[in-house]
């Protein structure tokens, strides 16, 4: 059931989605955060790396023997890239234009022909460092020093995600999609199902009703629970449904056909069924764009050959559902994106949107405030 009685506001202006300096006021929240970037098992080796940026900070997560460490991909010599590859194995981590080396600490170790650089100043001439922490099958990042730990954000799923663990849990989508709209675009987008007959006509085909649908609320985000199918009408929903009760019986694994959401303030948003497990992380690129990286796991038990090889047909399949959904979903933020920027009116939100409306609420709070503090 839904929790509002009534209608709502639609608490951002349109200039909220395109304004550049929204953009900048929102940019500490997203700095504060976690994000789900990468894989607990991209780093199995030493030498492991992965590089990718985070509101406006390039990163490179690496395993420098043994430990996990984040660091700036920029170089303290003349701000190049110290990698351009999105992920590899080297023996160091060296800049790929004069071959300067950094430390776990982010310490010069190695400058070539370094005479040329007296006096030495190593204090100076280090990349800063960033908070990194696996949970589950995922590795976070935050770009900011202090802020919430990662259990903090993640309130009551960190637990449930630390049960999904790499070892069980296999991925079968990995994927970055860039869209042409506001990072709030997308993160709005997920948070109602209002638009599923119209967007998802033959995926879910109708809205969950209400009494299938419980919207929880918290100081750290919002959640959607309800069972699968959300309509039994719907075929490929209620095959899917059928199939994985089916596949996770012959596992010896509980059937609930539970499905919960969660939206993490600002910009996390998780899926969970009995057997697919979804991470969806929006970063803004810029005032009107940004970079969604997903990740979905399936159940692939250790042991059994015929097991693991089944496990792995559905975990495609339903990678393939998912790539398919959002897929749909990606082809209107163009559109809404265009709409805000001639808009002329405030728009509204209805009851079964009122998780926009908390998601606004937090916006529109935590800018004030550090507007203020400012
Ligand atoms: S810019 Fe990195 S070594 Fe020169
Ligand atoms: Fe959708």
């Amino acid at each position: 059931m839904f929790r509002s009685e009534t209608r709502l506001p639609h608490l951002l202006t349109p200039d909220a989605y395109f304004n550049p300096q929204q953009a900048v006021r929102e940019e500490p929240l997203l700095r504060q955060s976690w994000h789900p970037v990468a894989l607990v098992e991209q780093f199995a080796k030493p030498g492991d790396f992965v590089t990718c940026e985070i509101a406006g900070e390039a990163v490179q997560i690496r395993n420098f023997d043994g430990e996990l460490r984040a660091l700036s991909n920029v170089c303290a010599h003349r701000h190049c890239l110290i990698s351009s590859c999105s992920r590899g194995n080297s023996e160091t981590m060296r800049c790929q234009y004069h071959g300067w080396e950094y430390g776990h600490d982010g310490r010069t170790r190695r400058i070539p022909a370094s005479s040329n650089f007296r006096p030495f100043n190593f204090s100076g001439e280090q990349i800063p460092t960033f908070r990194v922490e696996p949970c589950g099958p995922l590795v976070f990042v935050s770009p900011s020093p202090s802020g919430p730990g990662l259990s903090d954000v993640l309130g009551e799923f960190h637990s449930r995600l630390e049960g999904r663990t790499s070892a069980e849990w296999r991925p079968f989508l990995v994927q970055e999609m860039e869209h042409q709209a506001n990072w709030k675009v997308v993160v709005e987008n997920t948070l109602e199902a209002y638009h599923v007959p119209y967007i998802h006509p033959e995926t879910f085909k109708e809205t969950p009703p209400e009494q299938k649908s419980e919207h929880r609320f918290s100081d750290v985000g919002t959640s959607f629970h309800s069972t699968l199918p959300f309509a039994p009408e719907s075929k490929m929903d209620a095959w899917f449904q059928q199939r994985e009760g089916q596949f996770l019986r012959w596992l010896g694994r509980p059937v609930t056909s539970e499905y919960s959401q969660y939206h993490l303030f600002p910009n996390l948003l998780f899926s969970m069924t009995d057997a697919v497990t979804l991470s969806h992380c929006v970063l803004p690129t810029g005032p009107d764009t940004c970079r969604s990286i997903i990740f979905q796991f399936g159940i692939c038990p250790e042991r059994g050959i015929l097991k693991r090889q089944v496990s792995r047909v559905w975990g495609r399949l339903t990678a393939w559902l998912t790539r398919q959904i959002m897929m749909e979903d990606a082809s209107l933020f163009p559109k809404i994106q265009k709409g805000l920027r001639s808009s002329s009116g405030a728009g509204v939100l209805g009851r079964c949107e009122e998780r926009l409306h908390s998601f606004q609420s937090y916006i529109s709070e935590q800018t004030q405030s550090m507007s203020r503090a400012a």
